[in-house]
Order: structure tokens, then C-alpha cells, then sequence
């Protein structure tokens, strides 16, 4: 049996609460003990090495001492792996930017080759941002899911992805059609849903791009799978919601066109959501359905504030997530950053800890997976990271100026990003851990000859 211990500073919030800031476990000289992927034990490190019972352990296992900070990994509760290529894209809001940028760059993965490149270079670059869980957006080919799954299959990650559902108001080659939409959907279940590590979302890509008979398909394959995920977007810009209207004259609301399909239950979890009406709030609380807050992606493509307390009042989960290639980085820590500004432009503010308590804990209970994932307690999946509070002289600085570990966190969640991450365990297995920078130089500056265009 593999036994590893780990000695650090440990923080996670080893329930789901509405009150993370009450409810943190946190170890100054902690010890998180990992055997065959799983985490056995956590606790003070003094009290463990001193009791006799963990000599066996001990002789056993390997130590290896952090001088950071552990935490849970990361989870992104949705992001789209075809559109890291298209990350900072000028100029543009939510329909032109799907239009211009990235329906061009999703048609790219119909090639085998480009989609297993592109998985494996996703799923490295999650765990360099201290992201073990994601819930993915591949494009309509299902080739990008077979590329995806494989490769965190390599990695034994747990995530979550699923093929688009898109037949109609898109480019002819992006296509599926109600039919085929569905088959490759339930062969893709068939295929990777709980095999190892992998769950399935059914992803109709938003309600625009499907027609009512595909969206009848996805409640179906819904109703034939009820442990699989859901996820799609909602009222995310006020031209797509008006867009919404003209199509489904019926609906009264945004929601109620999923909910007319049966895509609105647990384990359903919606993007966005800025604009969402008193019912639709409610109506999601009652299913028990999650949201998706993406705020560098709200901000970048000018989408709107999500009022986040109007969700947190209905007790609906929410989680932070980053929603590359709309979102502008995968590092949650930047995108924490980024939910604390959209919170003080609507007079709120974030506290620290309920901010990492929603890109862990609570975003694992608004996927219903916090008996295995988001937390460090004993029998839950051992996906970690270790972060560098002095990764970068300003912080570094702030850091030793605190005198409270709130206010370290808040300092690490406002100017961290990926250069803190030091490393990354999943299921036990060291999967990344930031370079050694010699002197910083680099053979090449990135720069290809360029037009001057002016943009
Ligand atoms: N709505 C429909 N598709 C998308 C997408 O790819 N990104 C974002 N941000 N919103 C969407
Ligand atoms: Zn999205």
C-alpha cells in the first residue's frame, strides 16, 4: 500500500455550510496522510508524529514537509477546453464574440490529432493554475470528449465534460442534429460516465443553439440518466435573453424554457446567470439546481454583476469558475479577485474564506461530489496543492505584514494567481510542480513579424 504523509499548514472547510468563515478547519503545523489516493487521516502534526499507534505508518510512508500552504484543489465548475486558444479576444460581447472567435476555433477540434493536443496541454494547464476538477465544455465532435477524457484519464483526474449539443443558429460544420445530438451523447455516457474518475454532463450548448426537439432529447437523456451532470448557460447578456424570448414566445422566462425540457434538477449546473428574475431564482432553488458565477468572463465581455446574495439568500450552491476562453484567466485565484470587485460594485463584499470555500467545498456540493472532492477529509480523494504565500515579491511583502490568517487570504486571493501554486497532488500523484526559473531567459520573445493593424 502507497502511504504518503504530508507535514504543512492545512486550511479546508470540511463541510458545506452557509458560513464558511465559522466553519474552516485550519492547521498551523498540520498533517494530511494519503494512502492508495485516498486521504486517511488530518491533524496536528505534533500530536501525530507523538502517538505510538502512527509508528507503522511512519515506517512506512514517506514524510515530505510543505513549506506552504495546503489546500483542496481547485474546482472550475465550467470551462471551455477548445477556447483557451482564443482567451483575450478584443473587443466584443457575448453573441459577436461566439461568432467571431470562438465557433471558428471550436471547429478545429472535428481533427483527432488537434483535440488530443490541445486535452493534454488543457489538463496540464489546469493543474499549473491548482485546478484538479473541472466541469468541461468540449465542442459538438465527440472526438473532443473521447480526447479529453482520455487525457485525464493519464492523470487519473476527476472531471467532468461533455460533448456540445448545438443544431441550429451556428456554422454548418459545428452542427449535430436532434438525433445524432443524442446518440453521441449516450454513447459518450455509456463510454466514460464512471469509468475511473470521469462523469458525463449533457451540454446543450445554451438554449439559442438548440432546437425544441433537441432540447426534448436532452431532458430524455436526462431523465435516462439521472446521475449524470447537466450543464448549459442562462442569462448571461441581455441580446441573448431578448434572443431567448423570440424563440420561445411560450416561456415566460429564460428558465422556464430548461425547465419545460427537464434540464433543470441537482446536478444541473447553469452558467452565468446574471440576469435572472425573482421565479427563475426560485424555481432553480427548489430544483436544486447550482450556478456557475464566472466573473472574470461577467466583466470581460461586459455581461453584467451577479448578484450572488439574491442566490446565497435561496440557499442555491454556487461556485466560482473561470469560463475560459470568455473568462480572461484559469487561475481561480484571479478569478476570486475578480468576484470580490463585482461584489463591491454592487455594495457587497466577499469574505475570504467563503471565497475559497466556493472554489472548493461549496463547488464541490454544488456538484453533489463533497463525499469525494473539496475537502481534505479522511476518505476523500487526496487532490491538493501547495501554495507559495512569498511566490512573488508583492506578495510576499503583504503576506508578512499580516497578522491574521483572514488577512493573508484575502492578500493571496487579490494578488495570487498561478505563480502561487507550487504544486499540484492528484490522487495522491505529485502532477505538477513549478519550475525553477534559472535567470529568466528565454531564447525566444514571442514575437512573429505582425501586421500593424489597428484594432
Ligand atoms: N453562451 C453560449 N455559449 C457560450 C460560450 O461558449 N461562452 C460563454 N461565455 N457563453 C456562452
Ligand atoms: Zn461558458
Amino acid at each position: 500500500m502507497a502511504i504518503q504523509i504530508h507535514r504543512g499548514s492545512l486550511l479546508h472547510f470540511p463541510q458545506t455550510t452557509l458560513s464558511p468563515e465559522n466553519n474552516y478547519q485550519y492547521f498551523n503545523d498540520g498533517v494530511l496522510v494519503v494512502e492508495d489516493g485516498l486521504i486517511s487521516h488530518i491533524g496536528e502534526a505534533q500530536a501525530f508524529f507523538a502517538d505510538e499507534h502512527h509508528q507503522t505508518l511512519l515506517q512506512q510512508g514517506k514524510v515530505t514537509i510543505h513549506s506552504g500552504l495546503l489546500l483542496p484543489g481547485f474546482i472550475d465548475s465550467h470551462v471551455h477546453f477548445p477556447q483557451v486558444e482564443v482567451i483575450a479576444s478584443y473587443g466584443t460581447q457575448l453573441l459577436d464574440w461566439l461568432n467571431t472567435y470562438t465557433f471558428p476555433a471550436e471547429a478545429q477540434f472535428a481533427q483527432q490529432e488537434y483535440a488530443n493536443v490541445q486535452a493534454r496541454y488543457f489538463i496540464d494547464q489546469l493543474f499549473a493554475h491548482g485546478t484538479t476538477t473541472a466541469s468541461v465544455y468540449a465542442t459538438v465532435h465527440p472526438q473532443s470528449v473521447n480526447a479529453f477524457f482520455q487525457a485525464a484519464e493519464q492523470s487519473n483526474a476527476r472531471m467532468i465534460c461533455g460533448k456540445i449539443m448545438m443544431d441550429r443558429h451556428c456554422p454548418d460544420n459545428l452542427q449535430d442534429t436532434p438525433e445524432s445530438g443524442y446518440r453521441d451523447s449516450k454513447t459518450l455516457i455509456e463510454r466514460w460516465h464512471n469509468q475511473g474518475r470521469a462523469l458525463y454532463a449533457i451540454t446543450p450548448r445554451f438554449a439559442p443553439t438548440s432546437s425544441p426537439q433537441q432540447l426534448a432529447l436532452a431532458g430524455q437523456l436526462a431523465n435516462e440518466h439521472p446521475d449524470a451532470f447537466i450543464q448549459t448557460h442562462i442569462s448571461e447578456n441581455p441580446n441573448e435573453i431578448a434572443w431567448v424570448k423570440e424563440l420561445f414566445p411560450q416561456s415566460r422566462d429564460y428558465l422556464a424554457v430548461y425547465e419545460q425540457y427537464d434540464l433543470v434538477r441537482d446536478r444541473a449546473l447553469f452558467g452565468h446567470g446574471i440576469h435572472l428574475n425573482s421565479r427563475e431564482f426560485d424555481a432553480l432553488s427548489a430544483h436544486g439546481a447550482a450556478i456557475a458565477f464566472c466573473p472574470s468572463s461577467n466583466l470581460f465581455l461586459g455581461s453584467g454583476l451577479f448578484p450572488y446574495h439574491r442566490a446565497k439568500d435561496r440557499h442555491i450552491p454556487v461556485s466560482i469558475a473561470s469560463d475560459v476562453g470568455g473568462g480572461t484567466s484559469l487561475s481561480l485565484f484571479k478569478n476570486q479577485a475578480d468576484a470580490y470587485k463585482v461584489l463591491q460594485l454592487q455594495g457587497e463584499s466577499l469574505n475570504p474564506f467563503e471565497s475559497l470555500y466556493l472554489c472548493t467545498q461549496g463547488a464541490a456540493a454544488s456538484m453533489g461530489l463533497q463525499d469525494k472532492i473539496g475537502n481534505l477529509n479522511p476518505g476523500s480523494e487526496a487532490d491538493f496543492i501547495e501554495i507559495d504565500l512569498t511566490a512573488f515579491p508583492i506578495l510576499q511583502q503583504r503576506i508578512l505584514r499580516c497578522n491574521q490568517l483572514s488577512e493573508q487570504l484575502f492578500a493571496l486571493i487579490t494578488l495570487g494567481d498561478e505563480r502561487a501554486i507550487e504544486r499540484t497532488y492528484v490522487h495522491g500523484n505529485l502532477v505538477y510542480q513549478k519550475e525553477m526559473t534559472l535567470c529568466g531567459h528565454n531564447s525566444t520573445n514571442g514575437l512573429r513579424s505582425l501586421s500593424n493593424g489597428s484594432m
